[in-house]
């Protein structure tokens, strides 16, 4: 089994363009497992508890509950809207996650592996946070934006994290492949240098904080929200820690894996979950790959709501489409980097690379198929140079793909498939099937010419259907084999198209955006 899950969106405010582009990507590596034959279980949902939740549904005068029941419709709709197709939907207020994570803490409170201690320190009542000297102005001051500052002694529970670090210090020593990519790993691991001895506190009194899970031992606290959140993946597949259910076991089966934004790597995933699954027992084999992508930021600067910069996905994709959307946020972004969002290049790409180029030889293509040979694929006459080239592009164009997708390089794999495209419409440009078809003596090298064409949709179909569902379906309806759409990767071999196979007249699968000028 293929277990693929992705960060639970945090239901404080609305979707934005980063949080579909995670899920977006959870759903095309999910589909390309899939295509490559994999059993996939991908699971997404929403982080509902936290003082963030408790403190916006109070200004909206609401209940905690309604405010997240509101919020989360937001999310389940837009993923339904730009087809993100789960197994699992996480929502961390379910009786299913709640009985999970207490059963956890009671286990782990037995095993001595939480302890209630005293802190002391300077606590901002305005932002409900401890603050550290590192808070502190340059007069050596909590400044005004604290509010009243006041030292409190507070009595929370930690978890004995330190007790994991150097398991998982070394852990990550001996790992290529749990941080991916690699370049992200430097981050962690310099993190866990510093951590020396820190424990994590794991609750907070309810006299702070209500909307959150209650301590299984101790009902005058809640649980932490990142403590509650973490172990989403777990408890919606099945777990439990004795006995564990057969259900999980499907599913976990070896190393899943987490996608995450670079922002929760470190501390939340790379140090707080790992060593959490340590402690409740799972072995280093079962213990998941963080693929940590990038930020879409706005003009180079961080999106946030403060920014007043933020670009609704449920907009973008009414204006636009569901393709165009889906495209651009795989299309212009490489896995593990940051990208600058820009709904022209949104545009320009879908027009120049689906409309132009894939549209354009789709249609051009199966268009002169009906009009030259009635609609009629066959083979034709022994091959020259210019087919086996266009044959070979394919082979290879296919190998870059898959091997770009098995590093969940979505945007180089769309460049393989382009590649080839743009190789199937020089060869229309050279080998002019318009005038092949003026002269009888070269119908059979027309038909051989129209072949090649017909066979590189077909392909391009079943490779662009991890990204482009709908697409790629239609362009299967386009070539009239609705069945391509259950192909397997391996099933990719040349002669998709049988012969004699008959087409009808296509309609365009991606009409250019035209932008209307603004009045
Ligand atoms: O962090 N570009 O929730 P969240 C790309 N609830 N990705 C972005 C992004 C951007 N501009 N902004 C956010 C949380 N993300 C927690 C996770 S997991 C047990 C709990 C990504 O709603 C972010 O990195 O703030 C994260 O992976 C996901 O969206 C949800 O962010
Ligand atoms: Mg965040």
């Amino acid at each position: 089994m293929f277990f693929l899950t992705t960060a639970i969106d945090y239901t404080n405010g609305s979707p934005h363009i980063g949080h579909a582009y995670e899920k977006v990507l959870a759903d095309v590596i999910a589909r390309y497992h899939r295509l490559a034959g994999e059993e996939v279980y991908f699971l997404t949902g929403v982080d509902q508890h936290g003082q963030k939740v408790q403190q916006t549904a109070e200004k909206e005068g609401v209940s905690p509950a309604e405010y997240v029941a509101t919020v989360t419709a937001r999310f389940s709709s837009l993923w339904e809207k730009i087809g993100v197709e789960y197994d699992g939907w996480a929502e961390t207020v379910d009786p299913r996650h709640k009985t999970c994570v207490s059963a956890i803490l009671t286990d782990l409170h037995a095993r001595d592996q939480i302890y209630k201690k005293s802190y002391k320190g300077f606590y901002s009542v305005r932002q409900e946070q401890f603050l550290t000297d590192r808070d502190r102005n340059e007069a050596g001051e909590f400044g005004a934006e604290w509010g009243e500052v006041t030292e409190i002694e507070e009595e929370n529970y930690y978890f004995k994290l330190s007790e994991h670090t150097p398991w998982l210090r070394d852990f990550l020593e001996k790992s290529d492949d749990t941080i991916l990519p690699a370049f992200r790993k430097a981050e962690l691991v310099n993190a866990l240098e510093k951590n020396t001895g820190a424990d994590l506190c794991i609750s907070r009194p309810k006299d702070r904080l209500t909307w959150g899970i209650a301590l299984p031992f101790d009902d005058d606290f809640v649980t932490y929200v990142w403590f509650d959140a973490l172990i989403n993946y777990i408890s919606f597949i099945g777990y439990s820690p004795d006995p564990t259910l057969p259900e999980f076991e499907s599913i976990w089966t070896n190393r899943p894996v987490h996608i995450i934004g670079k922002d929760i790597l470190v501390p939340a995933h790379g140090i707080y979950w790992l060593a959490m699954l340590h402690a409740i027992g799972f072995t280093d084999e079962k213990m998941p790959q963080l693929l940590v992508h990038g930020w879409w930021n706005r003009s180079g600067e961080k999106m946030s709501k403060s920014l007043g910069n933020i670009v609704d996905p449920m907009e973008l994709a009414d204006t636009f489409g569901v393709d165009a959307l889906r495209y651009y946020l795989v299309r212009d972004i490489h896995t593990g980097k940051d990208s600058n969002f820009d709904v022209e290049r949104l545009v320009m790409l879908f027009n120049t690379e689906l409309a132009n180029e894939l549209g354009n030889l789709c249609n051009r293509a199966l268009n002169m198929s009906v009009r030259y040979t009635e609609g009629v694929i066959s083979p034709g006459g022994p091959l020259t140079p210019d087919d086996t080239a266009l044959q070979q592009s394919l082979i290879d164009n296919t190998a870059a793909y898959r091997k770009a997708m098995d590093n969940h390089e979505v945007s180089m794999a769309l460049e393989a498939i382009n590649r080839h495209v743009v190789h199937c419409n020089q060869y229309v440009d050279r080998l002019k099937p318009w005038e092949l078809n003026k002269n009888l003596e070269s119908k059979g090298r027309l038909a051989t010419v129209l072949h090649h064409l017909a066979e590189s949709v077909a392909h391009c179909a079943v490779l662009l259907s991890p990204v482009l569902p709908d697409a790629a379906a239609k362009l299967a309806d386009q070539v009239k084999l609705p069945k391509l759409t259950e192909l397997k990767l391996e099933d990719l071999k040349w002669g998709l198209i049988p012969d004699g196979h008959e087409i009808v007249k296509p309609s365009p699968v991606f009409p250019r955006i035209e932008i209307k000028a603004e009045e």
